[in-house]
């Protein structure tokens, strides 16, 4: 037996801690099995002063979770879950049985999903309001038309889901053994139509929900695109916590980047049960994954392949998130989502205040 569970199996949590029973030598233990401890936890201080590059590095990544908020909602409004978190939308019952298709609980995953991010931007933004620094607020650029079909709120947005080109090479990225794209490695697409063109992955109007194979095709393309947003968040919090300098700062990177790596292994899992097909309409194709014999193709190879982490260790892959490069990893972010087309429509202001952020984000520095 665990020697862990059979501490717990004999004192109650809440016993332990009234008893004071964890001492220095069960703390460490105590937090492995996810327990609190008292006497470690600090919470956040008033007095804790930000550098520019700490507030430039929030601020940036309030913007993304607002954007990320902004996509997600639509997701939700059309395939997801509407409750009293998530009030938008009506939904459109063929959309969500597509996406369903590729398991049952995939609505409640993009509630959650989306329910997410709207934390995610409130607590940066109400962080940065603690430091008496401005909020970042995108509602200006709230313009673009959204979906209009019927289940959609039809209000305006940041982000546009319906002209993607969606970039699947984290499918391969993650399943290379020799390969890292910090290293300057590139790697090819899961779904090579997807690079191409533009695609919608929600239905733009009544009219695309049929044929069946056609709505397929939209729900498919979706599931790819989350598992694209998603892996971007899961790199993008470590590339820049490694130039943060508040350790209260670092705290929130660590904290945070981690779910959306939570959220991206869900969905890697899930379009893997993409059932491969050619949409009637646009010729957008969806290869067998499933049943591939690549081993960079093959879908339930969802656990990060151990791959090299630095030429100084050629001979010691490791199982690691990919990119995890610190210079320039703010406009990187900016320019994987625009070359996706995610902000198609969007003004040349948007774009400016965008990168704007994302320089002032990149020229932070670690100052300890
Ligand atoms: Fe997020
Ligand atoms: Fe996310």
């Amino acid at each position: 037996m665990n020697i862990m569970k059979s501490f717990v199996a004999l004192t109650s949590r809440r016993s332990m801690l009234r008893g004071g029973l964890v001492g220095p030598g069960l703390m460490g233990a105590a937090l492995l099995a996810g327990m609190p401890s008292t006497s470690l936890a600090r919470d956040f201080r008033d007095d804790n002063e930000l550098t520019e590059g700490d507030v430039a590095i929030l601020r940036f990544l309030a913007a993304l979770e607002i954007l990320e908020a902004d996509l997600w909602e639509q997701y939700n409004e059309l395939g997801g879950i509407r409750d009293s978190e998530l009030t938008s939308g009506t939904g459109i019952q063929a959309y969500t049985n597509a996406l369903n298709s590729l398991d049952g609980d995939m609505s409640q995953y993009i509630h959650d999903n989306t329910d997410d991010e709207f934390s995610h931007a409130s607590f940066l933004n109400a962080y940065l309001q603690s430091k008496n620094v401005p909020q970042v607020s995108l509602e200006k650029f709230r313009n673009l038309e959204g979906s209009q079909a019927t289940g959609s709120s039809r209000k305006r947005r940041l982000t546009n889901l319906m002209q993607l080109t969606v970039d699947t090479s984290w499918w391969t990225r993650y399943r290379s053994s020799t390969l890292n794209p910090d290293l300057g490695d590139v790697f090819p697409p899961a779904v090579p139509s997807l690079a191409t063109g533009e695609h919608t992955a929600i239905p733009r109007t009544d009219a695309d929900l049929k044929p069946q194979s056609r709505l397929q095709a939209i729900a498919n393309t979706a599931a790819f695109h989350f598992g694209t947003i998603e892996q971007g968040g899961s790199s993008l919090y470590p590339s820049l916590a490694l130039r943060v300098s508040n350790v209260e700062v670092l705290r929130i990177l660590l904290a945070i980047g981690p779910t959306e790596t939570m959220h991206f292994q869900v969905w890697h899992d899930k379009v893997g049960n993409v059932v491969p097909m050619t949409d009637p309409v646009t010729g957008l194709t969806f290869p067998d994954l499933a049943n591939s014999t690549d081993e960079n193709l093959k879908a339930n190879l969802i656990m990060p392949e151990p791959t090299i982490f630095s030429r100084k260790f050629p001979n010691t892959p490791v199982s690691i998130i990919r990119p995890t490069e610190t210079r320039g990893a703010a406009m990187g972010a900016v320019n994987a989502l625009t070359a996706d087309g995610l902000f198609k429509g969007q003004s040349l202001d948007f774009f400016a205040f965008l990168q704007q952020l994302a320089s002032e984000a990149d020229e932070a520095q670690r100052e300890i």
